[in-house]
């Protein structure tokens, strides 16, 4: 981004770059608009560059720092985490700027080598250590797991600026706006959701900790690795990592169903109605064979009902309703209230799997497990819709 400027405090900028490339970021998650690595330089007697960006990007970073000082001038580089979205610009650096002295976890270390072959000039920091880069001090704090094994953060004391690298983070490009005063805030919490989801929430109890520790801790600028820089709202983002890693779910009910012939999709419906007249408006469906995946995984973290309904497939759970549930257990989705319904010709099988994965999940099950054989009656739809009901009430009264 030529000509763009972008300091966050006096002395310390915003050298990242906006990916607008990738289609689906890890492979996996859609990123309609994008996402931004962000990279952060702060002047001082030395230099320091803190976390990079992914390797195809490497000529725009230099030339980003180019624009505040030769790279051949650079002390320090932080390595706060080694995915390849923030390391991947290291090698390409080191070769312009080979006095560098890298700054990471003992964990961050190894990986240096196994990644890159790096293993000279690397200082080793612990939790709570300090390096004094001229008028201003780094601290680093350990969060393990949030979002790999050898992840820190950074404080500027001075500053009390946090760059926490994933946590805080969130889909979408910077479109201009690069503080959350400046941006369209709801979209981006949207997607910090989404990337919470997707990313980070396998994690959760490590970020529970990361927040424990982090607390009290003075900040006014929180500068994640993707998406906004956070100057005005840093309490409300902070709040929705403590609600979503403590799987607090908003009053709202998901109501996900796979259906391949109509049959699950009628109880769908009158499930729907159900959860209406329980009281509860804010529902939303979806077709778990063609909502796309991070989006459905993002409004289970959302909402505190998710209910669920498939046909049986093959004696077991229709096929994407099965990936659903599996993520969810990868991803350990905790504390939902949950209704199941299914259909089935023959055996069965699906609703009986479904209950055993939510069991597995430790959700509250709202009983009965509604599984009826092919076209479902006028009184089954009754059933179904009563079923929507109770789960509203549940959801509501929590
Ligand atoms: C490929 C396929 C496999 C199925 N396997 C089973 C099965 O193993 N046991 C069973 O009871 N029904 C099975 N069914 C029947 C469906 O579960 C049943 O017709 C159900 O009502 C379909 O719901 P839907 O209209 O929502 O797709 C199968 C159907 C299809 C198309
Ligand atoms: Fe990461
Ligand atoms: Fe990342």
């Amino acid at each position: 981004m030529k000509g763009i400027k972008v300091e966050i405090k006096p002395g310390i900028f915003w050298v990242g770059v906006n990916d607008r490339w990738k289609d689906l970021f890890e492979g996996i998650w859609p990123i309609p608009r994008g996402i931004s690595y962000n990279s952060y330089l702060i002047m001082d007697e030395k230099p320091t560059l803190v976390d990079t960006v992914e390797e195809p990007f490497s000529h725009e970073l230099l030339e980003n720092i180019e624009r505040f000082i030769e790279p051949s001038k650079l002390g320090y580089v932080v390595v706060n985490h080694m995915e390849p979205d923030h390391s991947g610009a290291l090698p390409a650096l080191l070769r312009v700027a080979p006095q560098i002295t890298l700054v990471c976890t003992a964990k961050a270390k190894e990986m240096l080598k196994n990644f890159y072959g790096i293993e000279d000039n690397i200082q080793v920091v612990g939790d709570g250590e300090e390096i004094k880069i001229g008028a201003k001090t780094l601290r680093f704090y350990g969060i393990p797991y949030v979002h790999w094994p050898e992840t820190m953060a950074t404080y500027v004391v001075e500053d009390e600026v946090l760059m926490p690298c994933d946590a805080f983070g969130t889909y979408g490009a910077l479109d201009g706006g690069f503080f959350d005063d400046e941006v369209d805030v709801d979209y981006y919490i949207d997607e910090m959701l989404r990337y919470y989801a997707n990313i980070v929430s396998m994690y959760s109890m490590p970020v529970q900790k990361a927040l424990a520790k982090l607390e009290g801790l003075p900040i006014s600028v929180l500068a994640p690795s993707h998406g906004p820089i956070w100057r005005h709202d840093i309490g409300r983002v902070v709040e929705l990592y403590r609600k979503w890693s403590n799987w607090e779910g908003d009053k709202g009910v998901a109501l996900v169903y796979g259906s391949m012939y109509g049959n699950t999709l009628e109880m769908m419906e009158a499930v729907a109605r159900g959860v209406v007249k329980g009281g509860c408006s804010t529902l939303r469906v979806y077709d778990v064979s063609r909502a796309p995946f991070s989006f459905v995984l993002a409004e289970c973290w959302r909402w505190k009902g998710v209910v669920l309904g498939a046909p049986t497939y093959d004696t077991g759970i229709y096929i994407p309703m099965d990936n659903l549930l599996k993520t969810l257990e990868h991803k350990r989705l905790r504390n939902r209230i949950c209704g199941i319904f299914g259909s089935y010709s023959w055996s069965g099988g699906a609703a009986k799997k479904m209950q055993e994965a939510v069991e597995g999940l430790k959700w509250e099950l709202v009983e009965p497990v509604l599984a009826f054989a092919s076209q479902p009656t006028p009184e089954e739809l009754l059933q179904a819709e009563a079923l929507g009901q109770a789960v509203a009430q549940k959801v509501m009264e929590d």
